[in-house]
């Protein structure tokens, strides 16, 4: 079956503008994630505390963030790779953090400089200071990318991710999002590696997924996770998106797209999806190009 309610994890606040060729105005930012917010939205991943070198895009993390106190009744998670990441995050207020783990070695050195060890071992003090917080524990995702096809190593072993999902788990981690970062995963692919995860415990209500939409693939796989019982997708307005660390990444799942589908099976997420479209126009007009989404194309006025 299917369930009756997803929660949507938007990201095209970090994941889709951390890959603008051009950084967007701190200002224009703020006012996407407000109109994000008010398509109804409850959970938007607003920045990235990173080393500003490694990531320029999203190097106004502490000027954005004070632009979005007016925003308390949603949540707010940002990327925190290590302690001095925490530690801006903590500062500015954050409440949700999430650390990025990587299933293969390749990825883990080219996008945090670390061997898998080393960055689980990275995360550990992130995660046990966020949940030892003096203001209340904070809330911690866990991502981990290249689930399923890493762009150096080929397929990835179900295996190997299954050992470094329950290690970020096993850390104190919240929730666990499955990344398929360059967009290579099919259906069959993804229920394989959902089944494996059960078999070692690690219960889909953990669990949720992130499919980027290289190959077309990311609702089908989607709609596949929901009937394994997944109740949290990741998606990005009007398909921003990519990692400037994973050659051929293209856009997330476009948050519309997914809308129309959750909408024509009568599952709730509490989106208008007028607003939401309108929102991703006004975006591409601010990126000087159309939104690859197919809804956003669909629904926007010619
Ligand atoms: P490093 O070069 O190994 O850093 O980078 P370090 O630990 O050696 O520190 C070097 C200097 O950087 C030090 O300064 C630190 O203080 C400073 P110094 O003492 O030399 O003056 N520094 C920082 N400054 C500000 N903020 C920080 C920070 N950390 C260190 N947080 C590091 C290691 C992890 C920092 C680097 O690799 C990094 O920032 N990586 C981020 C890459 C990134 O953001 N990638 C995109 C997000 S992942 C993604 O998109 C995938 C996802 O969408 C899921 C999917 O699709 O699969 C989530
Ligand atoms: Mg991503």
């Amino acid at each position: 079956g299917l369930p009756a309610r997803v929660r949507i994890h938007e990201v095209g606040a970090r994941d889709g503008l951390q890959n603008e060729k051009s950084a967007v105005p701190t200002e224009v930012k703020a006012e996407f994630i407000h109109r994000l917010a008010a398509a109804g939205l409850t959970t938007i991943e607003a920045t990235s505390f990173v080393h500003p070198k490694w990531v320029p895009q999203l190097a106004d993390a502490e000027e954005l963030m004070p632009r979005l106190r007016d925003l308390g009744h949603v949540a707010l998670p940002v990327l925190v790779p290590n302690e001095r990441g925490l530690e801006r995050a903590l500062a500015l207020g954050a409440t949700r953090i999430a650390v990025f783990g990587s299933a293969t070695e390749t990825f883990a050195a080219r996008n945090l400089n670390r061997t898998v060890a080393e960055s689980l071992a990275m995360f550990e003090p992130v995660v046990a200071r966020a949940k030892a917080a003096a203001d209340g524990p904070v809330h911690v995702r866990g991502y981990l990318s290249m689930c399923f096809g890493d762009p150096w190593e080929g397929p990835v072993p179900v295996d190997q991710v299954v050992r470094v999902a329950k290690a970020l788990l096993d850390l104190g981690c919240d929730e666990l999002s499955l990344g398929d970062t360059i967009g290579v995963a099919t259906p069959g692919h993804v229920r394989t590696l959902l089944a494996a995860l059960d078999q070692q415990g690690v219960t889909t209500d953990r669990i949720g997924v992130h499919f980027h939409d290289t190959y077309g693939q990311a609702l089908s796989n989607t709609l596949a996770a929901l009937q394994h019982g997944v109740t949290t997708v990741d998606a990005s307005a009007g398909g921003l998106g990519g990692c400037p660390y994973a050659k051929s990444a293209t856009g997330n799942l476009a948050t519309e797209d997914l809308v129309w589908m959750l909408d024509g099976l009568g599952i709730e997420t509490g989106v208008d999806l007028a607003a939401l479209t309108a929102t991703s126009v006004w975006m591409a007009e601010r990126l000087g190009r159309p939104s690859p989404s197919r809804t956003v194309r669909a629904l926007s006025p010619k």
